[in-house]
């Protein structure tokens, strides 16, 4: 749920050049069968934010990433995700300022310029360089935790001839990862909730006998649990029934419905608990910042009009200061995650014998790769036979109209099952960092 609506619209990112150093060292994260484990042997459940305060890159001002460091180690985070960042900025102090705070990373490797088109389907080389420039300037942080290699690329149920690139692009950067010699950092995929596709997306990009052309690592943007709801109505049962024996971590790359106010976050005791806590690796809020679509955790001062031309303000925002909790969003959250420390598993005790799902057959209108096709190479764009099937070869585009998604909905039924374009439209009025 991060829209280009606002491309037009971002600050300046200070561009300075710079060799990153090293940050504080803290244990590093690996994933291991289904689970990420600390270095030094302790299970690591994500107790995430999504950060993206500034369009370019978030993470090159030192001063503002301290205050938010301070506020979401108060607030209980372990984690931040950003999705967009600008490889050439000097991100040593903001990664130090999380890692101090024991706050570790999940970002994206491209932009909204580079980012896999579901509708005009490429993985090429200018977008394999630019996903390694993001690797080559983060792998060096002990606290960078997993790289996506997209979020919410298939946002359709009528998309999924875009996953082969997905994982290609997955493959390629982890080849790139294990050529560089860089630390075994997780690549995976966040993906949009659509029911249409699930469980075939999740299994797809883990599948496979050859582990190099899979994913480490499968996040969720999920917002099925609104207020005051259970593992039965809220869809999380079947989102268990899923994921279980799933071969890689996997966890909510985005959650926390917000159609009902106020956000009790009462979900996390499920991802948390007993019931999801061997399946699950935890949870990443949407999101830090209040912006208009109500999902903040806090602000930085009162909105503006969205018109007003202002320093560090952007669509009425204001983008820098110090944090001041939404009430009662902030406490709510500060509550439920103080009550919920898993102890999972130490990595001495765990010796998984998991093997990857089975590749989905097609079916026609529905999941729409056929088995462990052959993955595209470089260069290669979208091509289907009659049927639909087949994903390599000469270029063509796919046709399908929207890369837009939702957060909005009822109760319940928060899954994206392939939305008209006249609601996209209405939609992309309201959406800024989703
Ligand atoms: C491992 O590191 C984490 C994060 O610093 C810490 O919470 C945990 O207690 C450590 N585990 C051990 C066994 O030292
Ligand atoms: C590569 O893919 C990007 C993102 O879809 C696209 O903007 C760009 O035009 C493509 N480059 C070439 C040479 O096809
Ligand atoms: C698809 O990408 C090609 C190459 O970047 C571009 O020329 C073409 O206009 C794009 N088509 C659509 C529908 O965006
Ligand atoms: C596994 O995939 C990688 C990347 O595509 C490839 O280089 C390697 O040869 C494959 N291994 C086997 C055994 O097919
Ligand atoms: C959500 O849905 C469940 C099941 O239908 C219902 O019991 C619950 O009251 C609903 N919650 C709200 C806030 O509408
Ligand atoms: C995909 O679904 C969207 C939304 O229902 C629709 O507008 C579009 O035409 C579909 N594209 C294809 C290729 O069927």
């Amino acid at each position: 749920m991060f829209s280009k609506a606002l491309a037009t619209a971002g600050l300046l990112a200070g561009l300075a050049i710079n060799a990153a150093a090293a940050a504080n060292a803290v244990p590093t994260i690996e994933a291991v069968g289904a689970k990420f484990f600390y270095s030094n042997g302790t299970q690591y459940f994500i107790k995430g934010i999504a950060y993206q305060l500034t369009e370019a890159d978030p993470l090159v001002n030192t001063k503002q990433c301290q205050l938010d460091a301070a506020s979401m180690q108060i607030l209980g985070a372990n984690a931040i995700r950003v999705y967009h960042v600008d490889p050439a900025g000097d991100h040593t102090g903001c990664m130090s300022a999380f890692a101090a705070a024991g706050i570790y990373l999940f970002v994206d490797l491209e932009t909204f310029n580079t980012a896999i088109d579901p509708r005009n389907t490429s993985w090429n080389q200018t977008q394999f360089d630019a996903y390694a420039k993001v690797m080559d300037a983060f792998h060096t942080f002990d606290n960078t935790a997993g790289f996506f290699i997209g979020n919410e690329v298939i946002a359709l149920n009528n998309q999924s001839l875009a996953a082969p690139y997905v994982k290609a692009a997955a493959r390629d950067l982890k080849a790139y990862r294990d050529s560089k010699g860089y630390r075994k950092i997780p690549v995976g995929y966040s993906a949009a909730d659509i029911a249409e596709l699930r469980p075939m997306l999740q299994n797809y990009l883990a599948c496979g006998s050859n582990a190099s052309e899979a994913i480490d690592m499968f996040g969720l943007n999920a917002y099925e649990w609104c207020g005051n709801n259970n593992m039965l109505t809220s869809g999380y049962n079947t989102l268990n029934q899923f994921a279980t024996g799933y071969n890689i971590p996997i966890f909510f790359s985005e959650t926390g419905c917000n159609t009902v106010q106020p956000r009790t976050f009462d979900d996390q005791s499920a991802i948390f608990g007993p019931e999801m806590n061997g399946i699950w690796s935890g949870a990443i809020i949407y999101e830090w910042i209040e912006e208009t679509n109500n999902y903040g955790l806090i602000s930085y001062g009162p909105s503006v009009a969205a018109t007003v031309v202002a320093t560090n303000v952007v669509a009425g925002i204001s983008r820098t200061g110090t944090p001041i909790p939404v009430t009662p969003d902030y406490a709510n959250l500060q509550s439920q995650w103080a009550t919920l420390t898993p102890t999972g598993i130490a990595s001495s005790a765990y010796s998984p014998s998991l093997s990857p799902p089975a590749c989905p057959t097609s079916t026609a209108g529905g999941w729409l790769v056929q088995g462990d096709v052959k993955l595209p190479s470089i260069g290669q764009t979208l091509s289907t036979d009659a049927s639909g099937a087949v994903v390599t070869g000469t270029p063509t585009s796919t046709g399908a109209q929207s890369t837009s998604t939702k957060k909005s909905g009822s109760n319940g039924s928060k899954e994206i099952t392939g939305m008209s374009v006249g609601l996209v439209g209405v939609m992309l009025g309201f959406m800024y960092w989703l």
